[in-house]
């Protein structure tokens, strides 16, 4: 293991440079906002289509044309993509994997397609449920830190000597994020079937887009050193309130540099049973069930091998990130003896878990159970286990038992190993059961594995409708949060014209709010993250469990809402019913139009009559039974501070900025959007008025960002917890606020941009950057508006 902090000390030209102080070296604790700029479209080649903001960015322009600077990218990416011969790719991908062998890096048993799925898995397994972050979408794989996590060791390979003559044959056609899944999926296939042609393709989607800059929004844990655990902690769950010594929220693994558990077992040590814990703690946290769990373990690991020819912290040099300019992005020189084949240092580990490591079959199974285990070491140095005396006895002695052929030299054979982690699988009350099953049945194994497979390969990719390619599941996934195609016509412009009427009607009437409705698109909407494209509005799933009853969403409030768009939307669609029409409005759009009427009518309060929030119908409304609860649970927040809910944070302007990030704002959209909602009243707790610096409330004024940069006021914190602010003024009643609203003052940068919104000059251009940046976020997970190419 190495110190990050050490990396390129060795290096006598950089310790010649002094490193410059930088404002974040001196203020490390001042708000961070870099997660909100990072990896900028101008930070790769104009023909790299970019991802975030991408999908996004489409389906806004298709809204409203004053999105139309949007790039468009990801329609760019899926138009290359529909022109891709994928048979082609595959076959070339088959071809690499079973038929050529760098001599840099040799294959196992002639077949790098073990190798290629431990990329696969190691792209996708980061994933964490949430924040949504992690996963195989961007090929993170290749930038630091991941591309030298000691977890990842020798994956470099599998990148620079395999893949990468693909990558260039096809170039911006197929991703490399893309590609590493897709080769996983090639791998199996191709160790799966009799022969390559009678193979079925697996499911697979396309349409991840690459980063072409490490990530700044992901939080790997803290620990400044690789593979030690600083992250369990006696803490709340936030789902159920209740406490657990467990692992700190959102991480996904157990230790610094791995992608989930310690193979040995926790810490290294080998207790079976507390790692099968420490299993199904990191794979629930990829929101994988028990089962899942078995299969995608099992199922891996009847696949290929363990590297530890020799003792990795005597022989293997520096990942990538830290090694020699001169061995040009590869790392962990390995200088055992020819330091590549036989000789592979990877995890320490040694050996393989079959008697054919290049074929699916059940034989992982019927190992683990053929025999009864004792702890080993391998020549790494490292614990696994090998079958005991006993049973090598009672099964015919050594060389019966010794089945493993060796991946380099024809003749020899190994026995069989397990990890501590693979013994889970067995002792475990929950695992044994089902891994019996499996035994039993190795169809249900094989069917369960691939399933598993696209779910763990796919989980942060969003919905269906995103997915390219020929590939696509023919059955509806619930994890996927599927969204109902529309039966019936979507509203059109008169149509929308009679609802907002109607909508306005009962604003008028009094009895609904402005603050009521743009809280409830709000609610809706701002679910969505960009990290993993789950949430939003489409869905209409504001109304069903267990969003309705998030304390966040004002439930009182909320209900209201409820009733009333149901009622508008009940006699809109009877109406329509009686008249032999078959157009129907869905709540999820009602929800959002009634937000934008909201926000038109406080702009015309603030004297701005003329305000137009772009609106696109098409949203459908999902049943409750389409929904599960549990999945969607992580979705709710704990902190918002764009409706001051400050859950129990001391820093909640941290997590405004996190969310921000999920929603793809950038730190203006953030700003104005903030002030916009404050007045508007659209706290979580419509009575606290916290940070309401207005004295006009639900009138779409630039009032927040003047009062709070009036140079007379003079702040100070109510009570011990400094949470609240009071704001004392010359005149009128002193001011409430929070952190996150002081810290549009506080804050230098964001302080800037407050400035800009609270100049005489400014408040045209208030009203239409809060008009936009709401627009945003209100199509944030339009998918459904992509014109993609090859689903027509
Ligand atoms: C290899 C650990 C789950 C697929 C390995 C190796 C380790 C390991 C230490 C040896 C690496 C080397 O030295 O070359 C674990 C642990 C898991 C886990 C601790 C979870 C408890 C999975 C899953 C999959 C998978 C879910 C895929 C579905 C593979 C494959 C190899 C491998 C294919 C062989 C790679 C090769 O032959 O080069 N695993 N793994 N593993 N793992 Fe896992």
């Amino acid at each position: 293991s190495s110190n990050i902090s050490s990396s390129n000390n060795d290096d006598p030209t950089t310790m010649m440079k002094k490193k410059p102080m930088t404002v974040r070296d001196w203020w490390p604790d001042s708000l961070d906002l870099r997660i909100l700029h990072q990896d900028p479209l101008d930070a790769r080649p104009s023909h790299v289509p970019h991802p975030s903001s991408a999908t996004v960015a489409a389906a806004a322009s298709a809204a409203t044309t004053s999105f139309s600077s949007s790039t468009a990218s990801y329609t760019s990416y899926a138009t290359k993509f529909a022109k891709l011969d994928l048979h082609a790719l595959r076959n070339d991908i088959y071809k690499s994997l079973t038929t050529t062998s760098h001599p840099a890096w040799p294959a196992d048993y002639g077949h790098y397609g073990p190798l290629m799925i431990r990329l696969a898995w190691h792209s996708a397994g980061t994933y964490r449920v949430f924040d949504g972050r992690g996963g195989g979408g961007s090929a993170n794989i290749r930038l630091p830190p991941l591309n030298s996590w000691p977890d990842n060791g020798n994956l470099d390979k599998a990148c620079r000597y395999i893949l990468w003559p693909i990558k260039r044959k096809y170039g911006q056609s197929i991703s490399w994020a893309d590609l590493i899944i897709l080769a996983g999926n090639v791998a199996i296939e191709s160790m799966m079937g009799e022969s390559w042609g009678s193979v079925q393709p697996l499911w697979f989607g396309g349409g991840r887009m690459d980063a072409f800059a490490p990530e700044e929004d992901v939080n790997w844990g803290h620990e400044p050193e690789w593979l030690k655990d600083d992250r369990h902690h006696q803490q709340q769950c936030s789902s159920n309130g209740e406490s657990s010594t467990g692992l700190e929220e959102p991480l996904g693994a157990v230790q610094m540099g791995l992608i989930y558990v310690n193979p040995e077992g926790p810490g290294g040590n080998p207790d079976i049973l507390a790692s099968a814990k420490d299993i199904r703690e990191t794979f629930s946290r990829m929101g994988m069930n028990d089962m899942e769990t078995v299969a995608l373990i099992a199922g891996g690991h009847t696949f290929g091998k363990a590297h530890g020819a020799a003792n990795p912290s005597k022989y293997v040099g520096r990942e990538p990130e830290g090694a020699s300019i001169d061995q040009m992005g590869l790392g962990w020189k390995n200088s055992f003896q020819t330091g590549r084949g036989a000789d592979a240092i990877t995890s320490g580990l040694e050996g393989a878990w079959t008697a054919n490591p290049t074929k699916w079959d059940n034989g992982y199974f019927d190992l683990l159970y053929k025999y009864d285990w004792t702890q080993s070491k391998s020549p790494g140095g490292a614990t696994q286990w090998v079958p005991n005396a006993d049973s090598i006895n009672a099964n015919g002695g050594l060389d019966a038992v010794a089945t493993v052929p060796d991946a380099h030299h024809g003749d020899v054979k190994h026995l069989p190993i397990m990890f501590t982690t693979d013994l889970a699988l067995r002792y475990d009350p929950i695992y044994g059961p089902i891994s019996k099953q499996f035994h039993l049945n190795p169809d249900l194994f094989t069917v369960e594995f691939k399933k598993a497979w696209y779910k763990l390969c796919h989980r942060d990719m969003g919905p269906i409708s995103r997915h390219l390619g020929p590939y696509l599941p023919d059955e509806t996934l619930i994890w996927q949060d599927p969204i109902p195609l529309a039966h019936y016509g979507t509203i059109n412009a008169n149509d929308i014209r009679n609802l907002k009427a109607s909508i306005m009607d009962v604003i008028y009437s009094s009895k609904i709010s402005i603050s009521d409705l743009v809280k409830a698109a709000w609610a809706s909407a701002s679910t969505y993250r960009c990290t993993d494209h789950r949430g939003g509005a489409n869905g209409g799933r504001i109304r069903l469990l267990p969003q309705k009853n998030w304390e966040v969403n004002d439930t009182t409030s909320l209900d209201r809402v409820i009733a009333v768009l149901e009622d508008i939307q009940a006699c809109f669609n009877d109406h329509h019913k009686q008249s032999n029409s078959n157009t129907q409005v869905s709540f999820a759009d009602l929800v959002i139009l009634a937000g934008n009427v909201a926000i038109e009518e406080a702009a015309r309060r603030a004297g701005h009559s003329n305000v137009r929030v772009p609106f696109v119908a098409g949203r459908t409304d999902a049943l409750q039974s389409e929904t599960d609860i549990n999945s969607f649970q992580v979705l709710q927040p704990v902190t918002d501070g764009f409706r001051n809910y400050d859950g129990k944070d001391a820093r909640p302007e941290v997590m405004l900025v996190d969310r921000a990030h999920l929603l793809s704002l950038k730190t203006p959209e953030m700003v104005v959007l903030l002030g916009g909602l404050r007045v508007l009243n659209a706290n979580a707790d419509a009575s606290s008025l916290v940070g309401v610096l207005t004295d006009r409330p639900e009138a779409l004024t630039n009032d927040f960002f003047t009062n709070l940069l009036d140079e007379y006021t003079t702040w100070s914190p109510v009570g011990d917890d400094g949470k609240v602010f009071c704001g004392v003024r010359p005149t009128g009643k002193p001011w409430k606020a929070s952190r996150v609203d002081l810290v549009m003052g506080s804050n230098a940068q964001l302080r800037a941009i407050s400035e800009a919104y609270a100049s005489v000059d400014s408040s045209n251009h208030f009203v239409n950057d809060f008009v936009r940046a709401w627009t945003k976020v209100m199509m944030l997970d339009r998918f459904d508006l992509l014109r993609i190419p090859n689903d027509d």
